[in-house]
């Protein structure tokens, strides 16, 4: 079984998709973090984003690894542990623009097939259930009403000692969405088949239980 988890920034998909995998002991694939590795290059390349084939160039002359260790995905651009420098909000936006490229997104689906190939994995972004994995067994579609994203975001970077502007990061969280969701290349969008899922007000636990009874309802219809 293969499960699909997509929705907006901060609706809590890479924290509710490691668990669940965790539990049914399946592989955690976040795509995001790929397309946040290939951003994190043209900035340190120094490449102009708007370039679009000089960026996919350069995700076609260079590789992006997710190695899983302990539970935890380190993410390497070629041999280069990138993993601390690829959530800043630099990225963040950097990420959404390199995504909107048809031709980086062709490029991202080979390589994101691939690592789905193996099958029993859990894996988590934009256009899981629309493109990447279209026969997933299980598609989810999680959300959360963007001032809730935005604090959650907010106390996330507030662990980390980073003090931010709540409303600067709303705004910054909406203008991202508003990108992925008008893109031409894949959008966005909650896949015909896949649950919605609000988790305005719902602790992780809490979604993490339901995504297991979908699985289970799944499974069980599927024997
Ligand atoms: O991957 P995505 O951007 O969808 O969200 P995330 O990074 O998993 O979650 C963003 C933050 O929200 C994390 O700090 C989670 O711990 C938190 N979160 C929460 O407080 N309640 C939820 N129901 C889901 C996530
Ligand atoms: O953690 P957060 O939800 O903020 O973002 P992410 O999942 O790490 O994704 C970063 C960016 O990559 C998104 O804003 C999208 O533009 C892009 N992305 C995408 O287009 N398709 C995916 N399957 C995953 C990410």
């Amino acid at each position: 079984m293969n499960i699909a988890i997509d929705g907006p920034a901060g609706a809590g998909k890479s924290t509710v998709a490691q668990k669940v995998a965790g539990q049914l002991e399946y592989v955690y694939i976040d795509t995001g973090s790929m397309y946040r590795a290939l951003a994190w290059a043209v900035h340190h390349n120094q490449l102009a984003i708007e370039d679009e084939p000089s960026v996919s160039e350069l995700l076609q002359n260079n590789e992006i690894r997710l190695v899983r260790e302990h539970g935890q995905q380190t993410v390497f651009w070629n041999d280069k542990d990138v993993t601390g420098l690829i959530r800043s909000t630099e990225v963040s936006q950097y990420a959404s623009i390199v995504a909107s490229y048809g031709s980086v997104r062709e490029q991202m689906l080979v390589l994101q097939r691939n690592l789905a190939k193996q099958g029993n994995v859990v894996m988590d972004g934009r256009d899981i259930g629309t493109h990447v994995l279209p026969d997933a067994e299980v598609k989810i579609f999680l959300t959360a009403s963007s001032r809730e994203r935005a604090e959650r975001r907010w106390k996330e970077l507030l662990t980390k000692g980073i003090q931010t502007d709540l409303d600067e990061l709303e705004k910054e969280i909406e203008e991202r969405d508003l990108r992925d969701m008008s893109r031409e290349v894949a959008p966005l969008r909650q896949a015909d088949d896949a649950v919605l899922v609000d988790t305005t007000g719902i602790t992780i636990d809490e979604v993490v239980d339901r995504i297991l009874q979908i699985c289970e309802r799944t499974g069980e219809s599927t024997q």
